[in-house]
């Protein structure tokens, strides 16, 4: 086992879907993986294996935040040998023309973080993400009719701050949304040469605060948000 996962090496699928919060993991698991098993717990982090389609694949929540996800990113890639990561996850909307409910497919994430900068301090890394999962989950999405947007994200450290001017200045820039993993994940990828993914569903807009979705509305966003996912995960 790792410090924070206590699954043995082999309980952890090679392809993996990442949702911030452990009871979508199970959401997932129960819903969309047959035979899921659980195979971590800490800190009720919750974990499992199955099969999607006859294909062997694991989730796992994250918590929330790029020095969590960092944690078990990290962990999974250097551990248990994880080659493919796919976080799914809600941002916030920095584009009038980026509604609620729509997906968007991070290509890159530019950081207020200094996690990355840390590790470089001269030079500014470009987060991008894996172009074959972005190709694949791009064309997965159109199929499925969603309405998707593929541009880049910003990843920050406070979900409550006082740059939300600033940040929708960048909107007008093309930026499409704001969350809170993406770079972290594409940095760990890139450092450790595996393949990331983030695909977002818009849950709030900072531009068009009018949006609204009822709960049946985001519960069946998220559901096609895992299905893009996971199609991606096992598309060859
Ligand atoms: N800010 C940061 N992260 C988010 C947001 C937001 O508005 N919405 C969903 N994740």
């Amino acid at each position: 086992m790792s410090i924070h996962i206590e699954a043995k090496v082999g309980d952890i699928a090679d392809k993996i879907l990442l949702p911030g919060d452990p009871l979508r993991a199970k959401f997932i698991a129960e819903n969309f993986l047959e035979d899921a098993v659980c195979f971590n717990n800490v800190r009720g982090m919750l974990g499992y294996t199955g099969t999607y389609k006859g294909e062997r694949v694991s989730v796992m929540g994250t918590g929330m935040g790029m020095p969590s996800i960092s944690i078990y990113a990290t962990e999974l890639i250097t551990s248990y040998g994880v080659k493919k990561l796919i976080r799914v996850g809600t941002a916030g909307s920095l584009n009038k023309d980026v509604h609620v409910r729509d997906l968007v497919l991070a290509q890159a994430a530019a950081t207020t973080s200094s996690m990355i900068k840390n590790e470089w301090p001269l030079y500014d890394f470009p987060q991008i993400a894996d172009f074959d999962l972005l190709d694949k989950a791009y064309h997965i999405a159109k199929d499925l009719g969603m309405t998707v947007h593929t541009g880049s994200v910003l990843s920050v450290d406070a979900f409550y701050s006082d740059f939300a001017d600033t940040n929708i200045k960048l909107g007008e820039m093309g930026v499409k949304a704001v969350e809170m993993e993406a770079a972290a994940l594409y940095y760990l990828a890139a450092k450790h040469k595996v393949q990331a993914l983030g695909i977002m569903t818009i849950s709030d807009s900072l531009v068009n605060p009018d949006e609204d979705t009822t709960a049946q509305e985001r519960q069946t966003t998220f559901t096609d948000m895992m299905k893009v996912g996971l199609e991606t995960l096992i598309s060859d």
